[in-house]
């Protein structure tokens, strides 16, 4: 997917945010940073520095530990997995300002020999060198439709034995069409595939142990709260960001909220080991 498709999606807008947030707050650059300074900002996904944590223990991760970060967005779970635990991180991001905005975060927090930053695909072959002890993805397989191909790449990036940990989308109930518009335009989600199918790809792509959890009532109320609690806090937010900022992350949040409660889109924890 290139750039230009995937920033359609709200939550892709508006990167500046973050540093107009930071500056706001008296954290301009070059001032230092430290990781849980920005956890608010950082993490794109549901549960924030929880489901990280969670995803180091379910990994056994350690300071030794060689990981790629698919999709790692603005960094925050990079971060922290460089953190907590310590791992050595190379963090995989398909847009260059989402890319550029990681790195300098990163370098802000001391991080530059714990973490890499790359700008490219995860379905392209050149992007990254493996082999990974652990691969995790938050919130970034959704976008992929080819998910034979990503799997197998994933595959391919890890050691025998290596753990993949992912959070993502699937299929509870067969969606509307309503739905399925709105997914594909205003979240770049074009296929999604229900439990059964998920497990076999990932068997067939050559994982095995593999751990399925339905995050889906969880993350139904996490998106719930997250956008009454950003509308009830808007005027802050405007007069920092401005308007049209406020109404497209609102935007996106209502949709979220409308997928997560029709009940047919499910979330997923899953846990698996390279064969
Ligand atoms: C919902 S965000 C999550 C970011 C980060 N994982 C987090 O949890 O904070 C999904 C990210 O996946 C990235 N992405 C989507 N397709 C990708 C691909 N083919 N290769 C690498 N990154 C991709 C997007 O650009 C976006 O930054």
């Amino acid at each position: 997917m290139a750039d230009d498709d995937i920033k359609q999606m709200k939550l892709y807008q508006h990167v500046e945010r973050v540093e107009r947030a930071l500056a706001d707050r008296g954290l301009a650059p070059p001032a230092p940073l430290r990781p849980e300074q920005i956890e608010d900002l950082d993490h794109l996904h549901y549960e924030g520095r929880d489901s990280v944590d969670l995803a180091s223990k379910r990994l056994g991760l350690t300071r030794d530990h060689r990981v790629l970060d698919v999709g790692s967005g603005l960094g925050g779970p990079a971060r922290r997995l460089a953190t907590v635990p310590g791992c050595r991180v190379v963090a995989l991001e398909l847009q260059r300002d989402l890319h550029e905005c990681a790195s300098s975060l990163t370098s802000r927090c001391g991080l530059d020999d714990r973490i890499r930053h790359v700008h490219g695909d995860i379905l392209d072959a050149e992007a990254v060198d493996g082999p990974f002890d652990a691969l995790v993805s938050w919130l970034v397989f959704l976008h992929i439709p080819d998910r034979p191909a990503l799997l197998r790449r994933c595959r391919a990036l890890l050691e025998p034995g290596g753990g993949l940990h992912a959070e993502d989308f699937y299929l509870r109930r067969p969606l509307h069409d309503d739905e399925k518009a709105l997914l594909r335009n205003e979240v770049q989600c074009a296929h999604l595939v229900d439990r059964t199918t998920y497990i076999d790809e990932l068997e067939s792509a050559g994982f095995g142990d593999i751990r399925f959890d339905d995050c889906t009532e969880d993350w139904r109320r996490f998106v719930g709260d997250r956008a009454r609690d950003f509308r009830s806090d808007a005027e802050p937010f405007i007069a920092l960001h401005g308007r049209a900022a406020f109404e497209a992350l609102s935007s996106f949040y209502a949709t979220m909220v409308r997928l997560f409660d029709g009940g047919r889109l499910g979330g997923v924890r899953v846990t698996a080991r390279a064969k």
